[in-house]
């Protein structure tokens, strides 16, 4: 069998369905469902076909728990930019900041982790990595693998290049957990259509 076609759920499905999984089981991924999704990844458009990506695929225990403490002073790191300095700082209840400090004490324990890095500074090849990103996303939710797409911070960039050997030449765009989910997949909360968009000019409904 082809990536093509493990990657057969209907698209209309994947992407209604795909949100960010933070609680993830710490079952191992097959390594060729990791090299269907990275497949799909590098089919994405690039500027120019640059194709600056690199995905560097974090498997190993040992190196897993050497990261998780770098990406939880990242997201702490993240957060007092926004006033929030402790667990005390952010109530409890729906949305985002408490599934994600989650996360951020648990991110060891999801059994694959990958940095999706630039081969070069900037930010028009770190743009060009978004799209592969999404593929990575899709592809991963068609396997019914979990992810979330997070960032890391400026303070731990260092360290994070040291533990894993990245080039000074590149970067790290973005860090995304895998693994099988504890939680559902989708449907996903989202503005409506009419609210964020316009046709034929700026604040035009769709009449
Ligand atoms: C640029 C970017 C950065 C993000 N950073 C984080 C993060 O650091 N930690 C986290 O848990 N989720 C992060 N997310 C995931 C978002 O919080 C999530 O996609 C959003 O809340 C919508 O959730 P849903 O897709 O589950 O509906 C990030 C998403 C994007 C696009």
């Amino acid at each position: 069998m082809t990536t093509e076609s493990r990657l057969s759920m209907p698209i209309g499905d994947v992407m209604f369905t795909q949100r960010a999984i933070r609680r993830l089981k710490p079952d191992p991924i097959p390594e060729n469902d990791l090299i269907d999704i990275l497949e799909a990844a590098i089919r994405a458009p690039s500027g120019g076909n640059s194709q600056p990506w690199h995905f560097l695929v974090i498997r190993e225990s040992e190196l897993r728990e050497q990261f998780a403490p770098l990406y939880r002073e990242a997201w702490w790191e993240k957060r007092k930019a926004e006033g929030i300095n402790g667990p005390e700082d952010i109530p409890p209840g729906k949305g985002w900041p408490r599934p994600a400090m989650h996360l951020a004490d648990e991110i060891g324990q999801a059994p694959v982790i990958i940095l999706v890095c630039a081969t070069t500074k900037g930010s028009g090849p770190a743009a060009s990595v978004i799209p592969a990103t999404q593929n990575l996303l899709l592809a991963a939710r068609a396997l019914g693998i979990g992810t979330t797409l997070t960032t890391l911070h400026p303070q731990v960039e260092d360290r994070v290049h040291n533990l894993l050997g990245i080039p000074d030449s590149a970067q790290v765009v973005y860090c995304i957990p895998l693994g099988y989910p504890r939680g559902r997949f989708g449907p996903t909360q989202r503005k409506p259509l009419s609210e964020v968009s316009s046709w034929d000019g700026w604040g035009q409904p769709n009449e």
